[in-house]
């Protein structure tokens, strides 16, 4: 069995203020293997988008273990955690946000203008064209984002998302912005990735899109609910 893309441990997140500890997330351990599609589901405030953020290291945990890609990613810095998280994740958010100056191939380019790793005009065109092409956009790399539909700027997102190569897709509710027709589409996106070999987690708090992928994850008040199969097989199937 390949090592886990992540793996967390008694994960806990508490948000103080004057007044009130809220523990947004308590003892959450589990792990997300390579090929993997996990769904985190649980009513609003359960707290899916702060595992989703410590996940992508867009927040630190309270206390608890995290290893991402076999790096012990628990108590290391910003700097390193920013360069990490360009190199490991790549984040899918509600909002899209995407760069509205910016052409749609420059906006997938991004997070290889940001990465340590250099690469060439042509390296970086060739990688932008695959992902266009992964997400059905070949033919709008010249647009801008408000020239695009939502569910075309959410397939611009994803392709942004891949373009580094990251070891696991982060997704956070994609269909909240879109309507149901968009929404599927997206969802037969996600799917199609997973098939070809890309490790994702999507935070949703919609059952049916729950059940898209192969091992749902409920929280309840910030805890993972008893019975859910989170430990288990990489692709639905393979042994453990
Ligand atoms: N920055 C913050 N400061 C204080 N409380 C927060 C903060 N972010 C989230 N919370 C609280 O943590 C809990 C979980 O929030 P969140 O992860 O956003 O839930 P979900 O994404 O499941 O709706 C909620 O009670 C929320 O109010
Ligand atoms: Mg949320």
């Amino acid at each position: 069995m390949s090592n886990p893309k992540i793996k967390v441990e008694n994960l806990s997140k508490v948000f103080s203020t004057d007044e009130v500890d809220t523990y947004a997330l308590a003892d959450v351990s589990l792990s997300i293997l390579e090929g993997d599609y996990v769904s985190i589901s649980g009513p609003s405030g359960c707290g899916k988008s702060t595992l989703l953020s410590i996940l992508g290291l867009l927040d630190t945990p309270s206390a608890g273990q995290y290893w991402l890609d076999g790096i012990d990613v628990s108590q290391i810095g910003l700097s390193q955690s920013a360069e990490i998280r360009c190199e490991k994740i790549g984040f899918v958010f509600q909002q899209f946000n995407l760069i509205d100056e910016l052409s749609v191939a420059d906006n997938i380019a991004l997070p290889l203008r940001y990465s340590r790793k250099k690469h060439s005009r042509e390296e970086t065109a060739a990688r932008v064209a695959d992902c266009l092409g992964k997400v059905g956009m070949q033919n709008r790399s010249g647009h801008k984002p408000n020239q695009l539909s939502g569910g075309q700027q959410q397939r611009i997102a994803i392709a942004r998302a891949l373009v580094a190569q990251p070891a696991v897709l982060l997704v956070d509710e994609p269909t909240g912005n879109l309507d149901s027709k968009n929404g599927d589409a997206i969802m037969d996106l996600l799917g199609q990735l997973n098939a070809g070999g890309t490790t994702i987690c999507m935070v949703t708090h919609d059952p049916r899109y729950a059940n898209f992928a192969h091992k749902q994850i409920n929280l309840l008040d910030g805890k993972i609910q008893p019975g859910d199969a989170y430990h288990g097989a990489g692709r639905q199937g393979e042994a453990a």
